[in-house]
């Protein structure tokens, strides 16, 4: 119910915010204004202040900020409505009055309300009885001990279908309010109406408040549908709900960080295992408004995927949604997990540590989508280079607030060109103009070959391809014995990767087959062979998921040719110009000597014209006397 903005203004200039503050925070007043300890965020040293003049509170810590009403909500975690009603009352001011129509779907809800949480306590008791055994050892089977099933209230429907109608029933709840509730449906052939879950261990459902709206139930055994949810209804729209929500918001608040994970197992097993922020969407893709729903928890929520493509690409999907949104401060983060786990499996096997580890390590959206444009696509042309070019500028054009854009085509540039070896402008003819000019690259120049010792940094994401290449061809031999001829004709840039590839290449030119262990018990032996380690890392993993053990022959098969491909083109391309530079530095030397010797002959014989093209210079020149 949407409120007349002067009954909102009245509301705000007639209960002294001070005083409503007051009562959470203890307040000293300075002047005009009140300062005490943030109820925001931890603090030892005030820098959260009231000011009753403005009529607003604000934290020069961590930046909270808002009016009377937005205090009411945030700390007392009320909706915005029932925060105006409170303070309404306070002020002894009337609520103006709704319209008719409005009043009925208010008061249809909240009966609704009644209804949902008459079901919630029911499964609740369900569990807890004798029916329960089977749930009961089911969530004990799977970890969850007794406080957090309490803490997530959650339940069983048993096998009987119809025993929560008749439950309800027995409370005076009608059927229209039990099909408007999404808990019972009215079969099309029109018999009697049934209840929607039976013989499963229910989740319920809350709305940002805790207010119980609709129920999640998983079969123990092995139904069609592992997870069923409640029907849509006027209280529960999936799209805009996030599992645990309520619980996560105040957790988040303390600590700043939110996880966004894909299943209320995973969700409930993070909550005992010490991580009580996190929220999962309800089996659907996360949507625009779950995104900005997430924003409201905290500025980087950290998206946990599956280690495999398939999870990968989820990821890339939620990119898609979330880029037209980003705004400056508020970005998300992508913790890629190990393959064939979740969170729920993670923390009960690895324990808490493991997950920590890889919720620090997530990789910011940039990157993903860097990646998102890169994997798979072939960019051994400059056609192909351009092309990826293109598309990363289309997806930054979808970014609709300026500064972020800005920031992005910035990023996505930056990430291009050292992709490349590029190097953006600087650096350019560093030999001075004088000879270089004619034969110098134009325009960009990319990073010499090592091998004319004039290297630039190359960047570190050059290293870490080559050991991605190194790690594709360690964890799957068979890509090693298949390539081993176009290994020998490649160099990297980096002298650890390049001893690695030459070793790899001896192993492929003497075995018939090979091993990952065998390959990796000989790179240890030799000198340097520690950086196979580096190599072998979860990061190179994460950009080049096809390097990684788990990946699958084919990708990597695609992953090491679009690599091999890169690294073809590169080496082509190194001694072009390298020639160019040979030809560039003669010049220098022996032949601007002759050229000067000829064109001061040419000068003393001036009748004639004087060619000063080098590929000539064994041509019918005048010699210094004068002679042809
Ligand atoms: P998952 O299949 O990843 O299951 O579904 P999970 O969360 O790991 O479940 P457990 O560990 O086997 O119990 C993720 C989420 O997708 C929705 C549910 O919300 C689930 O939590 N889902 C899944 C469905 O809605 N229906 C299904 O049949 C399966
Ligand atoms: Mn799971």
């Amino acid at each position: 119910m949407a409120f007349p903005q002067e009954f909102l203004d009245r509301i705000r200039s007639m209960v002294p915010i001070a005083d409503v503050v007051g009562r959470k925070v203890r307040l000293t007043k300075r002047g005009r204004e009140h300062t005490g300890l943030c109820p925001f965020h931890n603090e030892k040293t005030p820098s959260f202040t009231v000011s009753e003049d403005k009529g607003f509170y604000h934290c020069f810590g961590c930046g909270a900020h808002g009016d009377v009403i937005s205090f009411v909500v945030e700390q007392e975690g009320l909706s915005f409505p029932e925060a105006v009603e409170k303070l309404a009352a306070e002020a002894g001011l009337e609520v103006p009055k709704a319209t008719p129509q409005e009043r009925q779907r208010e008061e249809r809800r909240s009966s609704l309300y009644d209804v949902v949480e008459e079901a919630c306590r029911w499964y609740e008791q369900q569990l807890a009885g004798k029916d329960g055994q089977a749930a009961r050892d089911y969530l004990a089977g799977r970890g969850i001990d007794a406080e957090t099933r309490e803490a997530f209230r959650l339940g069983y429907a048993p096998g009987q279908r119809g025993a929560l109608r008749q439950a309800m029933h027995a409370r005076g709840i009608r059927d229209d309010q039990l099909v408007a509730a999404g808990l019972i449906k009215q079969p099309e052939d029109g018999g009697a109406p049934r209840d929607y879950l039976f013989d499963r261990v229910i989740f319920p459902i809350t709305d940002r408040r805790g207010h119980v709206i609709a129920f999640g139930g998983r079969t123990m055994g092995e139904a069609k549908a592992k997870y069923l949810n409640s029907p849509e209804s006027e209280l529960f729209h999936k799209g805009r709900v996030l599992y645990n929500l309520a619980r996560a918001r105040r957790a988040a608040r303390d600590t700043g960080e939110l996880i966004v994970t894909e299943g209320y197992m995973d969700v409930i097993a993070l909550a005992q295992a010490g991580f009580p922020a996190a929220v999962a969407p309800l089996g659907t893709a996360i949507t625009e408004d779950q995104i900005a729903e997430l924003w409201r928890l905290a500025d980087e929520p950290v998206v946990c995927l599956d280690g495999d493509s398939a999870g990968r690409r989820a990821g890339y999907r939620l990119i898609d949604r979330a880029l037209p949104q980003l705004k400056p401060g508020f970005s998300l983060r992508f913790a890629l997990l190990p393959q064939g786990e979740d969170p729920d499996s993670l923390v009960s096997t690895q324990g808490p540590q493991a997950f920590r580890k890889i919720v620090d390590s997530g990789r910011p959206l940039a990157e993903l989508l860097w990646m998102k444009q890169v994997e798979g696509r072939p960019l051994d042309t400059p056609e192909r280079r351009a092309g990826l070019r293109q598309a990363l500028m289309d997806d930054v054009k979808r970014i609709e607030q300026p500064d972020v854009a800005q920031a992005y085509k910035q990023d996505m540039l930056q990430r291009f060109d050292q992709a490349f070896g590029f190097q953006r402008s600087k650096g350019r003819n560093q030999r001075g103009g004088k000879g270089g000019g004619r034969w110098a690259p134009q325009g960009r120049e990319r990073n010499l070959s090592p091998a004319l010792g004039v290297r630039q940094p190359i960047s570190q994401l050059q290293h870490r391809q080559e050991q991605a290449l190194i790690a594709t061809l360690v964890n799957h031999p068979a890509t090693l014995l298949e390539n081993a001829e176009e290994l020998a004709e490649i160099a990297l840039a980096y002298r650890d990767t390049d001893i690695l590839r030459r070793r790899l290449l001896d192993l492929a030119l003497e075995r018939q087959e090979l091993d990952t262990v065998e390959i990796c018990s000989h790179l240890r032996q030799v000198p340097d062979g520690t950086q196979l380690e580096t190599a072998l890392s979860r990061e190179v993993y994460r950009l080049w998921p096809f390097a990684d053990p788990g990946a699958s022959v084919q990708d990597a098969r695609q992953g090491l040719r679009h690599l091999l491909n890169l690294y073809r083109d590169r080496s082509a391309k190194d001694e072009a110009v390298e020639e160019g530079r040979r030809l560039a530095e003669s010049m220098n030397q022996e032949s601007l000597a002759r050229l000067e010797a000829k064109r001061k002959a040419a000068y003393e014989n001036d009748s004639r014209a004087v060619d000063l093209d080098l590929d000539r210079d064994n041509g019918p020149w005048p010699g210094p006397d004068g002679s042809s």
